[in-house]
């Protein structure tokens, strides 16, 4: 049994402007000591998908449907009191705006060691030498004066391990990491990644990373599912969906990645368009006005997920039009 599966995972925001369908048919697994890396543009679901494992989308406008197992547990139907308990202590979260989830009035040693306090039943100088452990862990220098630190004092890539620190207290078997990595300069971003990758080899967690910058994902993910629209376009390994991508949208993330190496820039094809807005999707596959394979069928069917691997599978009519096994499931 995976540690942690979603099924089908649908989640509806009712808007003034309309229905929100903001997460369709999500599925993925992930295991212990594994990453998977959830790409896709702004807008494409990655957050929503993020939050509602953690119960955090719940709300009387909100829509969800679907499984999301823990162990084999069904969060989506877990009670508000017990979803509270498991929050933070078996899936951490690392939010994409780390000073909105930090208290800016209070010293980041402090708020790690209320973290710590929540979790152990400590001695208050015990929970600080802790903080300034983790403070340390996550590779803030001089962890003893940091630890006095106020949240604006820090840097955003400092905040960002502060955050992962606060994570960390609660040892949890899952750690979500939202966008480590927007708003924050290149080698920033590849240092965080590369402080997850060793901080998950220590503790043997599994690791949801979240990015809009497939390049970031295919350094360090297992796994990669790459959403568009609310939509799992294309999911597998990191060979199949790096190695050997299928989905026209996945080939234009590819080819939008900057090669350091390379010319600087010279490689950059950016995907022509922008995603479409959440209330107004265009019909049938919703990439289709992007796409340079799109033929009108395109703008007829949502197209299924496919396997077309062993554990690849691609929504796309033209680029991959017939499966070797059956469908997942049809899809609306
Ligand atoms: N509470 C909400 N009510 C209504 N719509 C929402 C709500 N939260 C998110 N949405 C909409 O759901 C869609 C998916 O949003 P989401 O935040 O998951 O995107 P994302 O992939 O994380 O984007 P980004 O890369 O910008 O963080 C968007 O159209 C967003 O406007
Ligand atoms: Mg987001």
């Amino acid at each position: 049994m995976a540690l942690l599966e979603l099924r089908d995972l649908e989640v509806a925001f009712r808007t003034r402007e309309g229905i929100v369908r903001a997460v369709n048919d999500v599925s993925l697994s992930l295991d212990r000591g594994r990453t998977l890396g959830l790409v896709g543009e702004s807008g494409s679901g990655k957050t929503v998908t993020a939050l509602t494992i953690l119960g955090l989308t719940r709300s009387e406008q909100t829509e969800i449907a679907g499984e999301v197992l823990l162990d084999g547990v069904d969060l989506v139907t877990l009670p508000e009191s017990e979803l509270r308990d498991l929050r933070g202590r078996r899936v951490g979260m690392v939010f994409q705006d780390p000073l909105s989830s930090l208290h800016p009035m209070y010293r980041i040693g402090w708020q790690i060691a209320e973290a710590v306090r929540a979790h152990e039943r400590v001695s208050k100088k015990a929970a600080r030498a802790r903080a300034v452990e983790l403070i340390r862990g996550v590779g803030i220098p001089s962890p003893e004066a940091r630890v006095d630190a106020y949240p604006h004092e820090l840097s955003g890539g400092m905040r960002q391990r502060v955050m992962i620190a606060m994570a960390l207290a609660l040892d949890p078997d899952v750690l979500i990491a939202d966008e480590p990595t927007s708003a924050l300069d290149v080698t920033v971003q590849a240092q965080i990644l590369e402080l997850l990758a060793r901080l998950q080899s220590e503790t043997g967690m599994a690791l949801l990373v979240v990015s809009h910058d497939l390049g970031v994902i295919a350094e360090h993910a297992d796994e990669v599912v790459v959403m568009y629209a609310g939509r799992v376009v294309e999911q597998g390994t990191r060979d199949e969906v790096i190695g050997a991508a299928i989905h026209p949208y996945t080939l234009g993330l590819l080819e939008s990645i900057p090669h350091v190496d390379g010319p600087r820039m010279a490689q950059l094809t950016p995907i022509p368009g922008s995603p479409p807005s959440a209330v107004d999707l265009p019909p049938g596959c919703a990439f289709h006005p992007r796409c340079t394979y799109a033929r009108p069928s395109c703008a007829e069917l949502v197209p299924a997920l496919l396997r077309v691997g062993p554990d690849h599978r691609v929504a796309c009519p033209v680029l991959a039009p017939t499966s070797p096994l059956t469908p997942d499931k049809p899809r609306r």
